[in-house]
């Protein structure tokens, strides 16, 4: 019996630059995993980019550059999961079009994504179309590759949701040639910035993957612990300290259990504490920095890598669009005239 065809998943990430530890344990460690198992499809979001970045483009390449590096340093392996650039595969703006036929306005005016951003965002102009129709742009993503999974945090759910009515409503209005792609929902893990705000570039408190030791020791020397804890002689508690869920990233539950009891029994003080998490995280991110170190010093590696994805995807988008329009335009064939 021939064995089933194994599932399908895709996921994308906006290119923000460098990745910081917040983006690897809240996706790209589950992408590591799934690539053992299924057919996986990861991009650059670079148009989604766009979307909110239209004032300084400039940028956005530097950014694609530094993600990349960051996926492959982490072990994506383009021998297993194909890796490419949405902006590469045209088909993706061609199918964003005729999704934009049939997708109601209030669908995307009820996105809560949609309304959370625009008051995260004050700062820009995001009053566009473009920026409107971001949902439509993903629904286009997904469902070119037919993905059956779609890794995402609990933020990205809506937009998965959105790309199953949008699916649902092709395949009624036309045919069928759309599975509903299923969300895969990535637990994020509760880490702060140092600064105890959400780990974010915007707010310049992040620990990146490629954070030399000694900038790391400075990060971790800064984060806040238990506040309430002004002397080493008095009792703490991780419960209430920044820095305990970074532990929990590193250590086994019985290290966690003897940290936790040396904490609240004063035995333990913050500093040697968070040399203790600078160490571990130092040691984890070392294999990960030695393969950044070869990738950046080998810039045509990571070309390779892109554009042996770019062609893979390619493919499979022509395919997809060549249903899309048989399936929309009566596969439009000029000889007919001649
Ligand atoms: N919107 C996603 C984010 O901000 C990025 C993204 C674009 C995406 N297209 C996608 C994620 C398709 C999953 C599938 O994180």
């Amino acid at each position: 019996m021939a064995a089933e065809p194994r599932k399908r998943i895709l996921s994308g990430m906006r290119p923000t630059g460098k990745l910081h530890l917040g983006n690897y344990y809240g996706a790209l460690d589950n992408w590591l995993r799934l690539q053992e198992e299924y057919q996986c499809f990861y991009f650059v979001a670079d148009w989604h980019a766009l979307t909110t970045e239209y004032e300084t483009p400039q940028d956005i390449g530097g950014y694609i550059k530094e993600m990349v590096l960051d996926w492959l340093s982490v072990g994506l392996d383009p021998d297993k999961s194909t890796i490419f650039v949405q902006s590469a595969i045209p088909e993706h703006a061609e199918l964003y079009l005729i999704f934009g036929m049939f997708t109601p306005v209030p669908w995307l005016e009820r996105n809560p994504t949609y309304k959370d951003q625009l008051q995260e965002l004050p700062h820009k102009d995001l009053a566009t179309y473009g920026f409107l129709g971001y949902p439509v742009l993903q629904a286009a993503d997904i469902l070119m590759y037919k993905a059956d999974g779609v890794p995402v945090g609990v933020d990205q759910v809506p937009h998965v949701e959105m790309t199953r009515e949008i699916a649902r409503r092709f395949n009624h209005l036309y045919r069928p040639i759309f599975p509903e792609p299923e969300v895969l929902l990535t637990e994020i893990p509760k880490l702060t910035g140092i600064d105890g705000r959400k780990m974010s570039k915007s707010y310049n408190n992040c620990i990146y993957l490629s954070d030399p030791p000694e900038v790391m020791q400075q990060k971790v020397r800064q984060m806040v612990t238990d506040t309430q804890r002004p002397f080493k002689k008095d009792p703490g508690e991780p419960d209430r300290c920044l820095a305990f869920p970074f532990h929990r990233l590193n250590l086994p539950e019985e290290r966690l259990q003897e940290i936790t009891t040396a904490c609240r029994a004063a035995s333990l003080g913050c500093v040697e504490c968070k040399k203790m998490l600078a160490l571990a995280l130092t040691a984890n991110l070392a294999p990960i920095q030695e393969r950044r170190r070869f990738y950046e010093k080998h810039p045509e590696a990571v070309l390779e890598v892109l554009e042996l994805g770019n062609r893979r995807a390619r493919r499979q988008a022509q395919h997809t669009m060549s249903e899309v329009r048989d399936a929309v335009l009566f596969n439009l064939d000029f000889q007919l005239w001649s």
